[in-house]
């Protein structure tokens, strides 16, 4: 049996602990693939999770199909094995250095974990006694820092897009490629910063608008209360109202998720002087609402990154953001306010311009 310091496989791969097989970490993979010598990358999943989210130029060989296809992989490369979260892997890598392939490794967390902290273009997913029942995507915009969601029940292929940017090309290609249809575009809010795609997804796939009872919305839309539930195939997307960034800003979850647009971002919360903001009512989201979720709620934010004076993280949890989040440190509604009012940048010069497109449009 291969596993031990002296056959470590790569100086990426992180050595392995008595009795396990050594893991290499979702960023240092990405570094890898990055790199001029990338591994051989193999998917050990079956083909039902393959079609719903893969690595580019991977190769595909089920665990249980593994021992009779040991000659199609290399022996003098490295190979890194992969599934969702880890376990097939590890058993994978495991099997393959008992029969002699010395440069093998299983990625640490899966492609659960490398979606959500090394390329969130990869599409996550999740797994229950059921099987496959509910499919996340992350899509950001690096140009301008803004992410956008799609969320998509995989048994009855529909699914529902939220905050999606001016450019709508991805977002076709993504409902394609994976056979989707799309029930409901859904805005979190009026978005002062960017130009948004509902009128554009809404003309390329005929599915309907959603935003708040409360926005100025001059489009043909559908309201959104608090309370209210927008059902896609055998899922919910749930309403939370949480003004304050804008008076018509909603929060959405999905399960254990929430799109928290700009009410809450990693690190911080969006700004409250573009439009109609009002640091009470921000301040009354935050502590009656989403801190109100459980710590594990997953946080899906409407930006990151340093346009935004944000983290280059794209997810984090409502008990992390508790336990960091400059916005919520503040002890009370006047200090909030205070924060909220004093040292933020100059406002973009043309986001009322940007407003009254995102209205009309
Ligand atoms: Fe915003």
């Amino acid at each position: 049996m291969a596993t031990g310091a002296d056959t470590l496989p790569h100086p990426f791969f992180r050595p392995p602990r008595d009795g396990a097989v050594p893991l290499i970490a979702p960023r240092a993979l990405r570094d890898l693939l990055d790199g001029a010598a990338p591994p051989y990358l193999l998917d050990v999943r079956g083909a039902d999770e393959r079609a719903l989210a893969a690595l580019p130029g991977d190769h595909h060989v089920p665990l249980h199909a593994l021992a009779g296809r040991l000659g199609e992989l290399p022996r003098d490369r490295p190979i890194v094995a992969y599934d969702h979260v880890g376990a097939q892997a590890r058993e994978a890598v495991q099997y393959l250095q008992d029969r002699g392939f010395p440069f093998s490794a299983a990625l640490e967390g899966g492609l659960d974990e490398f979606a959500r902290v090394a390329d969130p273009d990869v599409a996550r997913y999740e797994l229950d006694d059921r099987g496959i029942d509910l499919v996340l995507r992350q899509i950001p915009r690096p140009e301008s820092g803004c992410l956008a969601y799609f969320v998509g029940d995989p048994d009855e292929k529909v699914g529902v897009m939220i905050d999606p940017g001016h450019d709508v090309a991805p977002y076709l290609g993504l409902l394609r490629d994976g056979g989707w249809r799309l029930a409901a575009i859904v805005e979190t809010h009026t978005h002062a910063d960017h130009l948004a795609g509902h009128a554009a997804l809404h003309a390329a796939t005929g599915a309907p608008i959603y935003v708040s009872h409360r926005s100025p919305a001059q489009y043909p839309h559908e309201r959104l209360t608090g309370g209210e539930a927008l059902d896609f195939g055998r899922e919910e997307l749930r309403v939370l109202e949480t003004p304050g960034h804008t008076r018509d800003h909603l929060t959405l979850r999905v399960r254990a998720t929430a799109f928290t647009g700009d009410t809450l971002l990693l690190g911080s919360c969006g700004r409250t002087d573009l439009g109609d903001g009002s640091p009470d009512l921000l301040w009354e989201s935050l502590t009656e609402q989403l801190l109100k979720l459980p710590d594990s709620t997953e946080v899906y934010p409407a930006h990151y990154g340093s346009r935004h004076a944000l983290v280059e993280r794209y997810v984090s949890s409502i008990g992390f953001e508790r336990a960091t989040n400059e916005a919520l440190a503040q002890p009370d509604r006047r200090a909030f306010v205070q924060y909220m009012t004093e040292g933020w940048p100059p406002k973009p010069a043309d986001f009322d311009r940007i407003v009254r497109t995102n209205l009309e449009g």
